[in-house]
């Protein structure tokens, strides 16, 4: 009987796919099954995110509850940025862990599972040319990654702290690993990094020059390969050259996140992120302009520290003008490592928290109107997954959640859809 795998990913898709490198590379060594239930599992894993306080907070209750239930000889390894931060004071504050490896040093999964107590975390570990094994949670969808670590030091992002200086992964790879989950059935895949617009700056030992829009272009050639999604780029290194890109070719799936933070440029400043509420407004507006049918998505923060009323009503102003179909929005939450943490002007959390609210509820009143308009739109739906009561679903070409009545007959399959109902998540659609 083979062993159980627990395994729990929080935090970004970036995430999601170290939790499949680490399932590949333990079951290179030994075969485990994925089990939903904790009781059963001989291994746990928590890959945790440390982006915002709460979960940081949550991971030692967490590790308690895990302890109780489980089997007792089943093992809990902590992995994730949080693993990246904390290291050896997880051990210290919760001996039940048996290790504890940090976001870039997923390929040594197997060297710690069996040791007890094993703490790696260094940030300065090149996986950039890793060979990982195989292992896909959805074989329709494919994750891969382009680079590693983040090279800028936004003051609020604990990221560079965690997953270290970045580093290209060589396009060779990249183009090897699509075609490897193109063969096993993938149409689709999403390019994966902190900020992938800022691909080929830096190789690690290899040397080459492929920018963003050059690997795009490689990836495109691909036979098989129908869609490509990225996330995430950054705002500053939108060149026209890859917006040009983005919006002529057709493998590129017209769905685009622009991380905005903040509407104010004075904030946007004190943030390091590089461009100001004009250039950001700017670099939408050439999305809009090149690829009218591009949908948008952002993350904001509020209250970071030194906001004032008007520096938010630039954040509401920059949502009224691009009208983002997809928000992530956040109150700012001070970590460890990162220069705004120690800035001297923090916002009451109250004054915060009705900021939040504001934002999301306009925001929510723009989503439900652009929605609206979407009914008898027909789209190209993308179907990867069975859904209970008959239905499957799957995404448009711009990202919009789709749901059918259908069977495993449509998986895998790119098909017009027509929009019949619609919500602010999802639509429901007939094929046409
Ligand atoms: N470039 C990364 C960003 C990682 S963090 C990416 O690929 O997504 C994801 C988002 O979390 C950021 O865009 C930001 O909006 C939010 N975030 C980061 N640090 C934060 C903090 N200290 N408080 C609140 N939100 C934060
Ligand atoms: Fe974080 Fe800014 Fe990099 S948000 S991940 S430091 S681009």
């Amino acid at each position: 009987m083979s062993k159980k795998l627990f395994i729990e990913t929080l935090g970004c898709a970036m995430n999601v796919r170290d939790s499949e490198h680490m399932i590949a590379e333990l079951n290179q060594k030994e075969p485990y099954e994925i089990t939903e239930n904790l009781k059963d599992a001989d291994l746990i894993i928590i890959n945790t995110c440390s982006v915002r306080e709460k979960p940081v907070a949550k991971l030692f209750s967490e590790i308690g509850v895990f302890n109780k239930h489980k089997k007792p000889s089943a093992k809990i390894g902590v992995t994730g940025c949080t693993a990246s931060h904390l290291g050896e004071e997880i051990i210290r504050r919760a001996p039940s862990v048996d290790f504890v490896l940090g976001a870039r040093n997923v390929s040594k999964i197997t060297e710690v599972v069996n040791k007890r107590h094993a703490v790696e975390v260094s940030t300065d570990f090149d996986e950039s040319t890793y060979a990982f094994g195989e292992y896909r949670t959805n074989t329709f969808k494919a994750m891969v990654n382009i680079s590693i670590g983040c090279d800028k030091s936004c003051t609020f992002c604990i990221v560079p702290a965690t997953r270290g200086d970045e580093i290209s992964i060589p396009s060779e790879l990249i183009v090897q690993e699509i075609k490897k989950a193109v063969v096993t059935g993938a149409k689709e895949v999403m390019l994966l990094g902190q900020n992938v617009n800022n691909y080929g700056r830096r190789f690690g030992s290899t040397e080459e020059q492929c920018d963003f829009t050059q690997l795009l272009q490689k990836i495109s050639k691909i036979e098989g390969l129908e869609r490509i999604r990225f996330t995430s780029p950054h705002p500053l290194h939108m060149d026209d050259t890859f917006i040009q890109e983005f919006a002529s070719n057709p493998k590129i799936c017209k769905q685009i996140h622009v991380p905005l933070q903040s509407g104010s440029t004075s904030l946007l400043k004190e943030m390091k992120r590089g461009y100001t509420k004009e250039n950001f407004i700017n670099r939408c507006e050439k999305i809009r302009t090149l690829c009218p049918e591009a949908t948008i998505s952002t993350d904001i923060i509020v209250g970071f520290p030194g906001e004032s009323d008007a520096d938010f009503e630039d954040t509401m102003d920059v949502l009224e003008q691009v009208r983002f179909e997809q928000l992530f929005s956040f109150k700012y939450s001070p970590r460890p490592h990162t220069e705004a943490a120690e800035f001297d002007n923090q916002i009451d959390s109250a004054v915060a928290g009705a900021r939040l609210t504001r934002l999301q509820a306009r925001h929510t009143e723009i989503l439900d109107e652009i929605m609206d308009a979407q009914l008898d739109a027909v789209h190209k739906v993308y179907f990867d997954e069975l859904k209970p009561n008959g239905r499957v679903s799957g995404r448009s070409d711009d990202g919009k959640l789709f749901f059918v009545q259908g069977s495993e007959e449509l998986l895998g399959k790119i098909v017009d859809v027509k929009v019949i109902k619609t919500s602010r998540g999802a639509l429901d659609g007939v094929l046409v």
